[in-house]
């Protein structure tokens, strides 16, 4: 990137229960950021979180927004969605707790493992939700920043 375009954004709109379209964001996202050039570790970390989070709405919200900015430093997400929310985060965020359905378990979904991946994977992570209305992730996976063991 050349210092008068130091910071790339792009918006990926993805739906709920669009099961056919499930990972195109997040494939798109990783294309996008080989392209730009970024390292590997990084854009595999980059890669993991955006799918664990479009699965996460295509199997739980209604309809979400998500805005890819790489700045020099660092590739930042935002996964804004509108759905039923996290009644008890905490909860969610502990490996092997799902609340996926069977149907979703025939396709290999609901180990419980999306959202403790995402957060190993970020440098920085902040989870907001509210029942009733959504759900928002705000990721930052810093440039050759320490890999996840
Ligand atoms: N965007 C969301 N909106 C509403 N609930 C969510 C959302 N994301 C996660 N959850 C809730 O948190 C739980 C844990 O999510 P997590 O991604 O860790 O596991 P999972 O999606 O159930 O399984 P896996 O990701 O391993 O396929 C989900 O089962 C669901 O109850
Ligand atoms: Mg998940």
């Amino acid at each position: 990137m050349s210092a008068a375009e130091s910071s790339y954004h792009r918006a990926f709109p993805v739906k709920g229960g669009d099961f056919a379209k499930a990972g195109n964001a997040a494939c798109e996202i990783k294309e996008l950021l080989k392209d730009i050039g970024l390292d590997t570790p990084t854009v595999r970390r980059a890669a993991i979180v955006a799918y664990e989070a479009e699965m996460n709405v295509i199997m739980y919200a209604w309809e979400a927004r998500m805005d890819l900015t790489v700045s020099p430093d660092e590739v930042h997400l935002v996964v804004d969605d509108r759905g039923p929310g996290i009644p008890d985060v905490e909860l969610a965020l502990t490996e092997g707790y799902s609340t996926a359905t069977a149907e979703m378990r025939e396709l290999g979904f609901g180990a419980g493992m999306g959202l403790p991946n995402i957060k190993r994977n970020a440098d920085v992570f902040a989870i907001d939700s509210e029942v009733g209305r959504g759900t928002r992730l705000d990721i930052i996976i810093r440039k050759n920043g320490h890999v996840p063991s």
